[in-house]
């Protein structure tokens, strides 16, 4: 692990990246190494009883960076990344995370991919294509992620297991702290 980087540096360090191709071992190797000063994440911190909340920090045509806020209990439900690559990074509190495989679509039938996998602060998640992304209910603490989706993405689809059904879902922020497509350097 490197030295602490606030959240600034990461959007100039994906913005370098991304002029280099963003290729997907570096962006990887990137996020596996850098650590971000907690402080520098406060300003997308927001919290609602009712939703896990999506808090934009920065968008281009090639990427998209959000800090997810999860409350106790709050999950995202099953759901895919279609052609986007997706890293999600615990930051705060644990998460966790189950992978699932799309063995037919119409109706849908998916299979778990293997085990759930619980992560703490440095934990990632690399480019899943469908999964469940859990508060884990054992921790019963609020935490918070980092995603980063190459490319953005508006939509996805949303899969019941019980029901083997699905639907599409557009996709909304909380909080845009940013105009798209510019950074102020804080
Ligand atoms: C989301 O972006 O709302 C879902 C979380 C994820 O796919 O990692």
């Amino acid at each position: 692990m490197g030295p602490f980087v606030s959240i600034g540096q990461v959007v100039a360090d994906l913005l370098d990246l991304e002029k280099a191709g963003f290729a997907t071992p570096e962006v990887q190797a990137y996020l596996l190494a850098t650590r971000i000063e907690p402080t520098s994440l406060e300003r997308y911190v927001t919290v609602d009883q009712t939703h896990y909340t999506r808090n934009l920090i920065h968008r281009t045509d090639g990427f998209e960076l959000l800090a997810l806020c999860w409350a106790v209990g709050q999950a995202a439900p099953i759901h895919d990344h279609e052609e986007q690559r997706c890293w999600a990074r615990v930051e705060r509190g644990r998460l966790r995370f189950t992978d699932f495989t799309l063995l037919s679509d119409d109706p849908p039938h998916l299979e778990q991919s293997g085990p759930a996998v619980t992560g703490d602060p440095g934990h990632l998640n690399a480019l899943p294509r469908i999964h469940k992304v859990e508060n884990d209910p054992s921790f019963r603490q609020r935490a918070v992620s980092l995603h980063l989706y190459a490319r953005p993405f508006a939509e996805c689809t949303i899969y019941d297991l019980s029901r083997r059904e699905k639907r599409r879902q557009r996709l909304r922020y909380d909080s845009v702290a940013h105009s798209i497509g510019f950074w102020d350097g804080g």
